[in-house]
Order: structure tokens, then sequence, then C-alpha cells
């Protein structure tokens, strides 16, 4: 199984699970400091103070990722260094750092692929309403334009969002991430304005290639998991065709074609109203982008289930029941459904065949213990290996794929859960921030050699 010759092969993380330094050269607190600071919120009272002290250590990262001969490292940037309040003149030390990186990143040889946000939102905005108030969308245009300023020259490859539905539905509805509210009308406000927000910073990253990053999922019956040709009921196909629209839809729909889906219209009706989607906003939301980065773990499986209410991560799931998968699972409880990918990826290309796909996130959980400086993960190792294969495969079926990032370089804080969750194909100890390849990272190391399996 070997790759198009371009095909960009590495790995990912984010600046609030990797970096600590979080009171440095002038950096401004983040929702995810104070939603991590209150008790009760991370498993453990885990919080992202040092986590990996990338902020530190990151010239020996890069030669790790050397290493690994990585082509490519995606990394997020924390706002609250370039704007410590979220507006306003940038904070250059807090720049200086991300132009260091940038600048060691192509001496190693591996393009700098930036997200711009990855959820650590400047909680001075938080105070004014976070992504529930538009002028947030405003204030993210600005600072992307700030960073494209002074990284531009040398980065190329952009993603303004990461997960949007996490942030929005996590954040927002459920709670279980910062800011931790828990309001579906909030949520689904909160949606659009990353949208706009997206819309609005695509415009001013050019020249350069833009992206938007989502967690994406085939939405499958039960049934359908282990039998891709299972025909639901009627009621079942519903349900699936409910729950896409509000988890991939609502997000591509808008950005490539520039239309809600009638399901996410209906569940803002039903929940504060539509009075947040202005005239035109759909215009802006659509701007041009070159990529959708996938970022996918498992398969979302629902049924119909009549009478349930919504779910507070899901408003608008009324009536849907999410049920679980007969598949094995990693640590996190997250069922291991490879072909899941193949789906996704063939089904994306086919809806939204005017932009490219990029695989920015997949990876997985598992309890690894270093053995004499060694970390035999091979449960890991199989899950890459099996995600990989099904990557190969949807390039055969004809989606146009551009590159594989595993998810992730690093052990890292996992947000609601800690450091107890590590995806990591590096190990990292905590107490000594020793890093050790585990034997998934040798592995990918002589798959990127190869260029395939
Ligand atoms: C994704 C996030 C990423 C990481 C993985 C496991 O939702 O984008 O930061 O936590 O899940």
């Amino acid at each position: 199984m070997i790759f198009p010759e371009d095909f960009v092969w590495g790995a990912a993380t984010a600046s609030y699970q990797i970096e600590g330094a979080v009171k440095e050269d002038g950096r401004g607190q983040s929702i995810w400091d104070t939603f991590s600071h209150t008790p009760g919120k991370v498993v453990d009272g885990d919080t992202g103070d040092v986590a990996c002290d990338h902020y530190h250590r990151y010239k020996d990262d890069i030669g790790l990722m050397r290493e690994l001969r990585l082509g490519a490292y995606r990394f997020s940037i924390a706002w609250p260094r370039v704007q410590p309040d979220g507006a306003g003149p940038v904070n250059p030390r807090g720049l200086a750092f991300y132009d260091k990186l940038v600048d060691e990143l192509l001496a190693a040889q591996i393009s700098p692929y930036v997200t711009l946000y990855h959820w650590d939102l400047p909680q001075a905005l938080e105070d004014r309403g976070g992504w529930t108030n538009r002028d947030t969308a405003y204030r993210f245009a600005d600072y992307a334009a700030a960073v494209h300023d002074r990284l531009g020259d040398r980065v190329r490859n952009w993603a303004t969002l990461n997960e949007p539905w996490v942030a929005a539905y996590l954040g927002y509805g459920n709670g279980v991430h910062a800011p931790g509210r828990r309001d579906p009308a909030d949520a689904l406000r909160a949606a659009h304005h990353l949208l706009l927000g997206h819309g609005l910073a695509a415009r001013r990253l050019r020249p350069g290639s833009v992206m938007l990053v989502v967690n994406s999922a085939p939405v499958l019956t039960p049934a359908q998991v282990n039998d891709p040709s299972a025909v639901p009921s009627e009621a079942d196909a519903a349900a699936v065709h409910r729950i896409h629209a509000l988890l991939t839809r609502q997000f591509l729909d808008p950005a490539v074609h520039g239309t809600y889906p009638p399901e996410v219209l209906e569940a803002a009706a039903r929940n504060g109203g539509t009075g947040h989607i202005q005239d035109g906003d759909l215009v802006l939301i659509n701007a041009p982008i070159d990529l959708i980065g996938v970022n996918y773990y498992n398969p979302c499986v629902v049924e119909s289930g009549p009478g349930l209410p919504a779910d507070a991560a899901w408003p608008g799931s009324e009536d849907v029941r999410f049920a679980a998968a007969d598949a094995p699972t990693t640590a996190m409880g997250w069922p291991i459904v490879p072909d899941g990918l193949s789906r996704l990826l063939v089904r994306l290309s086919r809806d939204y065949p005017q932009v490219g796909l990029m695989v920015t996130e997949n990876g997985a959980a598992f309890d690894d213990v270093v053995e004499n400086g060694r970390v035999h993960d091979a449960d890991r190792l199989a899950y890459l290996d099996g995600h990989l294969r099904e990557v190969w495969r949807a390039a055969q079926a004809g989606a146009d794929l551009r590159g594989y990032l595993v998810w992730s370089l690093l052990d890292n804080f996992e947000w609601a859960e800690g450091y107890r969750r590590r995806f990591g194909i590096v190990h990292v100890d905590y107490a000594t921030q020793t890093r050790v390849l585990k034997d998934s990272a040798l592995w990918y190391r002589d798959v990127i050699a190869r260029n395939g399996l």
C-alpha cells in the first residue's frame, strides 16, 4: 500500500495540551486555565500549567520529529499568548515563541501546519460572552490576521478552527469542556459564531492554503457498524440523517456550500431562535477553503429512540438514542472501527468534491507501560495500522487525500481527562519530562520512510 509521492505524513498537538509556561512572556489567561483550575472539572485536578513543558523543550521535541522523519507538524497557537485579552495590540513576546518554533521546524525540513484556534479562548473574551457573543468572531479574524502577518512569509498551511462542534457543544452545551456552560441556545449560537469567525479569518490567511478542521464521523446504526450493507428501518435512517446533519453538515455545508441543513435551523428554532443568524452571514462563512481537515477516532452510533429528550451535547437530537458499538474499545472507551474512516472519507469527498481532504487527527489512548526504557504499545500500533489501511482504501476509491497526521506526537493534557489518557506515539514521564519513543513511533518512522504499508 504505497501512497502518492506528495502525500504528507505528520503528527499533531495543541497549545494548551503541551506548552505549559502559562504565565510566561505576557501570556494572558485562557478559558482552559480557568476551567482546569475549577475543582471537579478535570480528572485528578490536572491542569495545563506545566503539561509537556514544550514551551521550553520545543527544540528537543523537533529533534524527535526529525528522528521520526515527519514531513509535517500540526500545532496550534495560543491566542492569549498573542493577544492576552483577546483584542488590541499583539504581545511581541508571545508571537516570538511561534516565530522560533516555525524557524526551527523549517530548518528540520518539517512543514508547519498552524491551527489558530484549538479551544484556548482568552478568558477576557469569555467574560464578554465568549463564542455566544458575535463580536468574538471579529476578534478572532483580527487575531488570525495578526498571526498571518508575522508568520505568513514562512507558513503556508493554515487551519482556522479545530473541531467547532466540540468547542460549541461540549463548551456551551453539556459543559464538559471550557468554559463549562450548559445551555442549548448558547451552544447553537456559539456554533454559528465559530463558523462566522472561520469565514472572516479564512479571507485574511492569503496567501496560504486554508482549511477547516472538523471532528467528523460516519453516523451508523448498531447493525451498520459491522455490516456496512445493513439496511436501517425508516426511523433509524431518519435518526442517522439528523445526527449527520448536526455533527458534520452543520459545519461543512455552510463553509463549503454556503447553506445550513434544515435540521440545524430547526434545532435553533426550538432553542432560543435563529435571530443570531444574520442576513449575509452564510456568504461570509462560505469563504473559499482549500482543504477539510478530518479528525476521526470512532463512528457515531445511533438509532431511533421515540420519546427521548435531546442529549445536552446535541440540541435537536430528540427521539434519538446514542448507542454502543459492538467493537473493541480504547482506554477512552471509544469503539475501534477502522473502516469507519474510509466510509467517512469517501462520503466527504462525494459531498464536498471541490475541496481536498487531510486526516488531521487520528490515534488512540491506551494504558501504556514503560519497561526497560521501551513502550510496547502494540494496541496503538494496530490501531494506526488499521486506520492507515483505510486511508489508502479511500484514496483508491477516489477521495482526494493529501495527508495523514497522527494524534498525537506526545502524551499530553487530554482536556477533561487530564494526564491519565495517553495518546502520544512518544511517551512523556511528567515527573521528569523524559520522552521515550513508543513502538508505534518507531513503526510510524518506517511507514513514512517507505511512504506506505
Ligand atoms: C480531539 C481533539 C484533540 C485531542 C483528541 C483526542 O477531539 O482535537 O485535542 O484531545 O480529540
